[in-house]
């Protein structure tokens, strides 16, 4: 509300009518307005002989005004008698002193007119909507403008019907503004602030909205989908804040150096939100949310972990040299930190053997490295996010190794000798061969290379020896590279064959055989004993022939001879074999064969898993010392606590067989054995043993039967066939052997012709194959006869 309130102030002064200008007398005036408003004067000339001619208008700086067109702002304007200033819009600089002059008799004349400009007054810096800050003295911002200081009041509430006071102690009035003091949600509202000016009248009024400012708390720093994930994946980070006003965020990353200003983010905000759309491994780190609003600031942290599959480093093929101090290990990267492993995987993946070499390597051992320590290593990084593998060839140089250095090969005529010069080399080495002669060759040290091809540089050489052909003596072979060289010597000698046999003596007689000790010669040079052959007979043969039996022993069997004969006296001489052939026979000596006697012991060859199934008790036939064994007697006697009851006892005899089975056999029990051999000449010691049979549950394959079972289980097959055959006869045509059996069992069920009988329907004998009861549907021709004493009929032609 806006009053222009124009305040005029005339001094009126008469004077005399005998006028000598347009006018006589000091006028003055003071006239103010608002700015813009309109100014307006008219300075007359009433007086005859005078015209407006004689009057001038001046302005605050003794300007002469003239009229409208050269300034427009103030300009006169002609009237009949008066000339009136204008100034149609008025501003302050305009303000100041404005005379109306004329002039009579050198005496000047004038009407004074103070103009003065003033601002209505207004508000400013005042905003409708302002923010009180809670729990703090506020300020309501009202500032007025106006001619004079403007006097401020102000009301609460929507019509203003509430004057504020300044003695109660909550509010102040002050020209800034009203301080409302520890500032509550009940301050909330609209407030009406007031300013008028007393000089001119003017009021004006302003509604303010007061809100209560929240300072910003936030709630959560929201990561989706997680604040750990794996690197590429896209993350939003939402910082929820409350808060009056609505805050405002800002974002940063602790540690960053860079300034904001020209610092490239990874991200992008919208709002209170950042988004990566792939994260990377460096955006990993702490980001933190800045909430403001006017009432204050709160910051939040997140932290953001960004997993990585794990990359293996620096695992890759190396060469090294051996003997050289080697750490492997395998480096990763990754988060979380990757657990690794390295396997030596052998020397090429696709070696079979592969996985006996495989072995786990810890992660960092230091290898003295060795030839051995060649091959593929891999290593496996495994983490949360991924497993990684990569491998690497360990290549290790080393001069060349052979097997063995030396060996002593024996040759002869016909014998083929490979010798060879393959060895283990890395890089490859340069190999030579060299030859020196011994006493036995036919080729000169020197002549070897001419005769045989490359003799030098082929790698394995094939000598077949003849009497032409014999490079008997030292070949060696020198590979070298640049780590280093080593030989190998063959050494090819003349073989021959064993020596006689010095030390052999008969160790064991029994009626019927003879087992011997025979010491292989060693005063020969050649290869070793393979075997033996003995040629031996009754002395008295000796007298009769020349031919007498032998025999060969390998080297490792029980020299043994059998099937001789008892109470004899035996030649015999021996003689070494080896593969050059056979020795020299030597001297013969006498052995004697024992008088018959009882046979040895037998021995139990009792199988438990057999036992379970089968209940057979198995042993093996001894040396029957000149008679052979009869029976065999066996008792068995199951312990009580280790205690014999002999009154449990029992006792079998066992003829021609070496197993009895025995089904009375307890399962789970232990049992006393003494099993005899007899022969002719007696019986055998007893063989004893004390057995625990298996526990029932012990199941034998049924491939352990005993091939006397199978005999015996194809017996009853035939049988059981032969028999069905037969009951089928019998019942198609009464004929067979169950047929004759049941005619004359007295047993048989009663025939229903029984029962007729004993209705006295059959009285007759002779005419009983008439009666057509007894004739089958489809077996009319057959004839019946029945016997009376027995009750039973039978075919006539049946085979009884
Ligand atoms: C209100 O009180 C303050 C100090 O107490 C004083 O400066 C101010 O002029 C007063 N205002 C009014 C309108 O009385
Ligand atoms: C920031 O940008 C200015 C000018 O573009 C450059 O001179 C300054 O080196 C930059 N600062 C950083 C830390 O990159
Ligand atoms: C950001 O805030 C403005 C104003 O509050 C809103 O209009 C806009 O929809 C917001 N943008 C997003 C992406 O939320
Ligand atoms: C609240 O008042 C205290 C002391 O009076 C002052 O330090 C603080 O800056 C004020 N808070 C606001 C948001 O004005
Ligand atoms: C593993 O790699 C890291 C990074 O390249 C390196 O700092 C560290 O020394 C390496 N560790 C070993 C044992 O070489
Ligand atoms: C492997 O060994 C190095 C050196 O000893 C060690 O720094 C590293 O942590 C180990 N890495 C693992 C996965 O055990
Ligand atoms: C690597 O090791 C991890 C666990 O130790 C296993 O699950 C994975 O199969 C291994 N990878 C290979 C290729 O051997
Ligand atoms: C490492 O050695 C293996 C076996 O010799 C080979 O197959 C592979 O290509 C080699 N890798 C590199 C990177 O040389
Ligand atoms: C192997 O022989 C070749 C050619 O004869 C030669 O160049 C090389 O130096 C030899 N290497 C060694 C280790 O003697
Ligand atoms: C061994 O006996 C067989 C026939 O019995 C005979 O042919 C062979 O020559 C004999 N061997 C020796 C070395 O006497
Ligand atoms: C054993 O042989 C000797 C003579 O060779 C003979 O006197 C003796 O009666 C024989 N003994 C038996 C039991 O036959
Ligand atoms: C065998 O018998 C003993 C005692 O007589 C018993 O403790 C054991 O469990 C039995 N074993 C089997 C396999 O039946």
């Amino acid at each position: 509300m806006k009053k222009n309130f124009v305040f005029y102030a005339v001094f009126v002064i008469l004077f005399s009518r005998d006028c000598s200008a347009c006018f006589q007398e000091d006028q003055e005036n003071t006239k103010i307005v608002t700015t813009g408003s309109t100014f307006y004067e008219e300075c007359c000339c009433y007086e005859p002989g005078y015209t407006i001619k004689h009057l001038q208008w001046l302005d605050p700086s003794n300007n002469v005004i003239v009229g409208p067109g050269t300034d427009s702002k103030v300009y006169t304007e002609e009237q009949t008698d008066c000339l009136s200033l204008h100034i149609p819009s008025a501003s302050k600089p305009q303000a100041g002193t404005y005379r109306c002059v004329t002039k009579f008799e050198e005496k000047q004349y004038k009407q004074v007119h103070n103009f003065d400009v003033y601002d209505p007054v207004y508000f400013f810096g005042t905003k409708n909507n302002q923010n009180l800050v809670l729990h703090n003295d506020s300020r309501i911002t009202c500032q007025a403008k106006g001619a004079s200081r403007p006097l401020m009041r102000w009301y609460k509430g929507k019509d203003g019907q509430n004057e504020i006071f300044n003695e109660t102690g909550k509010y102040e009035v002050t020209q800034e503004g009203l301080l409302i003091k520890n500032v509550n949600n009940d301050d909330e509202g609209t407030y009406r602030c007031s300013a008028s000016i007393l000089s001119t009248g003017e009021e004006v009024e302003i509604d303010i909205e007061a809100k209560v400012m929240t300072p910003p708390k936030i709630t959560q720093l929201l990561a989706s989908p997680e604040s750990v994930l794996a690197a590429g994946e896209p993350l939003m980070i939402e910082c929820l804040a409350e808060g009056w006003p609505e805050p405002k965020r800002d974002w940063k990353k602790i540690g960053d150096v860079n300034p904001a200003g020209n610092k490239t983010v990874s991200w992008t905000q919208t709002n209170d939100t950042i988004r990566f759309k792939n994260i990377n491994p460096e955006d990993a780190g702490t980001y933190e949310c800045i909430a403001f609003n006017d009432a204050g600031t709160a910051n939040k942290q997140i932290n953001i972990v960004v997993l990585t599959r794990p990359e293996i480093i620096g695992f890759t093929n190396k060469s090294i040299v051996e003997g050289t101090l080697f750490p492997i290990f395998c480096n990763a990267t990754g988060l979380p930190k990757p657990k690794v492993t390295i396997t030596y995987e052998g020397r090429s993946l696709d070696d079979e053997r592969a996985t006996d070499y495989e072995e786990e390597i810890s992660n960092f051992s230091i290898l003295n490295v060795n030839r051995y320590n060649e091959g593929i290593y891999i290593c496996n990084a495994t983490n949360d996010v991924d497993t990684t593998t990569q491998l690497m060839y360990l290549s290790v140089l080393h001069q060349p190794y052979f097997d063995n250095t030396y060996e002593l090969l024996w040759a002869w005529n016909g014998e083929t000798v490979n010798i060879s010069c393959a060895h283990d080399s890395n890089p490859p080495a340069n190999f030579t061969w060299s030859y020196t002669s011994d006493n036995f060759s036919t080729i000169e040290s020197t002549a070897l290379g001419n005769i045989v091809e490359d003799y030098e540089i082929e790698l394995e050489h094939s000598f077949p020896f003849s009497s032409q052909f014999a490079p008997f003596g030292k070949h060696e072979c020198w590979a070298k590279n640049e780590y280093g060289e080593a030989n190998k010597v063959y050494y090819i000698r003349k073989g021959f064959i064993p020596s006689v046999i010095e030390n052999a003596s008969s160790t064991d007689e029994t009626a019927t055989s003879a087992s011997f000790y025979i010491e292989p010669p060693i005063n020969y040079e050649g290869p070793k004993v393979i075997g033996f052959i003995a040629e031996y007979d009754e002395a008295d043969n000796y007298k009769i022939t020349d031919i007498h039996p032998n025999r060969t022993w390998a080297i490792g069997v029980p020299f043994k001879l059998d099937k001789l004969r008892p109470n004899t006296t035996y030649h015999i001489k021996f003689a070494a074999i080896n593969r050059v052939g056979t020795g020299e026979w030597s001297p013969k000596m006498a052995f004697d064969t024992m008088d018959k006697s009882a046979p040895e012991p037998p021995i139990w060859q009792v199988d438990a898993l057999e036992l379970s199934s089968s209940k057979v008790l198995k042993w093996k036939a001894p040396e029957n010392n000149g008679e052979p064994i009869d029976s065999y007697f066996l008792r068995y006697c199951p312990m009580e606590e280790e205690q014999n009851e002999e009154s449990l006892c029992k006792a079998h005899q066992v003829k021609a067989a070496t197993e009895l089975e025995v089904p009375d056999l307890q399962y789970n029990t232990t049992y006393y054995l003494e099993l005899i051999a007899h022969n002719a000449k007696g019986n055998s010691t007893p063989a004893n043993m004390s057995l625990t049979t298996p526990g029932e549950l012990l199941n034998a394959p049924s491939s352990l039967l005993s091939a006397g079972a199978v005999i015996g289980i194809s017996i009853v097959v035939v049988i059981l066939c032969l028999v069905l055959l037969d009951v089928l006869l019998y019942l198609w045509k009464k004929q067979g052997i169950i047929a004759s059996c049941c005619c004359k069992s007295k047993k048989r069920k009663p025939n229903p012709l029984n029962a007729r009988d004993k209705k006295g329907l059959l009285k007759d004998n002779g005419k009983s194959g008439t009666d057509d009861t007894l004739k089958r549907p489809d077996n009319g021709h057959k004839e019946y006869e029945y016997n009376k004493t027995t009750g039973i009929i039978t075919g006539k032609h049946s085979s009884v």
